[in-house]
């Protein structure tokens, strides 16, 4: 059996196979060889080290799959055992390369108590802060000739830009991280000329990008990407023109409420393979909470509207003119809109959204909204990070639509990893004639 580890590593490369230290970043620009370099030195240290345990990561399985799956498969070319259930790389010397996803915050936890020596995040930017650091406690080891250590690529933007940037670019240390555990190696695609001779074309397409992603993906800054906070949003993917909407199909409602601030209801529609889609929008500002209710009413006409969620303030007395003393809830129940408190949880609800807005397994986002919900549309991809929790929205952001679509996508339940979902029906004369089961005694 003849390995396919083909290639010789560029300096950039180099450097990065030689670092030694406890966290060791590669990136910067798109294209530079980071993909290459990460599984290389997987596979480099797996035969180096017998018995070593590894782990490399993304955040989707069919990034995983494309990226590093068949990749490895390729290289390794039969000389190492792949398990497929366990998506695991069985080396003769006893090391093993797991391959995993975390797709949803919570998924990391299923390392929890695990140990591996080397952990690998690729794409590291799309990983939440939280996740990295449970990751680290995961990476120890026990033995005498090896270090635990973390290994990162990526490039700028996404979810975990601002822990990047902060460890890697701006070297910003707190609570006992040391600067000597960091080291980063930029890329430039300029590095890689296997794609510069394979694929010219990448270098004008990365050229011809709109000013800001030209400087973060050719030019691998990592300032003008800084604060987007969903930068999974994108206009072709997640707009659609306003279309009839079935009947048939579920429908509900939320909203942030708002006086001073505006006042913003989203109306939602679910397909039947659970695909969603905001299709109204209304946005007031200073407006008396009996008049939002009726205009509430009158917009949605006869639509069969199975509940609403509201911010929970909409439960606060306020004694506003025009509502003596009731709360806005009791206010939009008198007027014919009975409401109920939505679940309020920040940080899982923004991460909601960004599943929502991710990218399916089918290739089409969850979440679609029609163009008529300006607001939202205008204000989702302005919100940026908090400069204090980098996993929640900073608090100066014009955020109501965003709000109340967060309430809306944390009252619906999340949809099923891929492999849970139901597979489709497919006839199967085992389990249709009760006499060919297995096992069966009579009827
Ligand atoms: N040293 C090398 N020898 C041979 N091929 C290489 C080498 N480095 C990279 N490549 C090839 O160049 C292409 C781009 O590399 P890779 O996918 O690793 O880049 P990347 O920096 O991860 O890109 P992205 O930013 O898009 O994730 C791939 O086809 C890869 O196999
Ligand atoms: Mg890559």
């Amino acid at each position: 059996m003849i390995l396919h580890l083909t290639g010789t590593p560029n300096p950039k490369q180099e450097l990065f196979f030689a670092a030694r230290a406890r966290h060791i970043a590669y990136g910067g620009a798109r294209g530079g060889g980071k993909s290459w370099a990460m599984r290389r030195k997987f596979v480099l240290l797996a035969f180096r080290y017998p018995n070593l345990r590894l782990l490399l990561l993304r955040r989707t399985l069919p990034e995983l799959n494309e990226n590093h799956v068949l990749p490895l498969q390729r290289e390794l070319n039969g000389a190492v055992t792949y398990q497929a259930t366990q998506r695991a790389f069985l080396f003769p010397n006893g090391s093993r390369i797991k391959l995993g996803y975390c797709d949803r915050e919570a998924d990391v936890f299923q390392y929890q108590g695990q140990e591996y020596d080397v952990i690998g995040l690729e794409e590291a930017t799309h990983f939440t802060e939280t996740q990295m650091q449970f990751l680290t406690t995961c990476n120890r080891s026990v033995r005498s000739d090896f270090t635990p250590r973390m290994y990162y690529t990526c490039n700028p933007g996404g979810v975990g830009h601002a822990w990047v940037k902060r460890l890697f670019i701006d070297r910003d240390y707190r609570n006992g991280e040391r600067a000597e555990d960091y080291v980063f190696i930029p890329a430039r695609i300029t590095d890689n000329p296997v794609l510069l001779k394979s694929n010219p074309q990448y270098l004008v397409t990365l050229g011809n990008l709109p000013e800001h992603l030209r400087k973060a993906f050719l030019d691998g800054n990592w300032d003008v990407l800084e604060g987007q906070y969903f930068r999974e949003f994108d206009r072709s993917r997640h707009v659609v023109s306003p279309t009839g909407l079935p009947k048939e199909w579920k429908r509900f409602r939320a909203m942030d409420w708002g006086y001073n601030d505006p006042c913003c209801v989203l109306w939602f529609a679910v397909a039947p393979e659970g695909k969603l889609f905001v299709y109204r929008e209304l946005y007031l500002r200073r407006t008396l909470s009996s008049e939002i209710a009726r205009q509430v009413k009158e917009l949605t006409g006869n639509e069969r509207i199975a509940y609403t969620v509201a911010s929970p303030d909409a439960w606060q007395r306020r004694g506003l003119k025009g509502a003596e003393g009731e709360s806005i809830a009791e206010v939009f129940s008198k007027n014919g809109v009975p409401l109920l408190a939505a679940d309020n949880a920040r940080v899982p609800g923004w991460q909601r959204v960004r599943e929502a807005l991710a990218e399916a397994p089918d290739g089409t986002p969850e979440l679609r909204i029609f163009e008529t919900c300006r607001n939202l549309i205008r204000t989702l991809p302005m919100l940026t990070f908090d400069a204090r929790n980098c996993e929640d929205v900073g608090d100066a952001c014009e955020d109501h639509a965003p709000e109340a679509l967060r309430y809306g996508l944390m009252s619906r339940p999340r949809p099923l990893p891929p492999e849970k979902r139901k597979q489709p029906y497919r006839y199967d004369p085992l389990r249709a004639v009760p006499e060919a089961r297995p096992g069966f005694r009579g009827l």
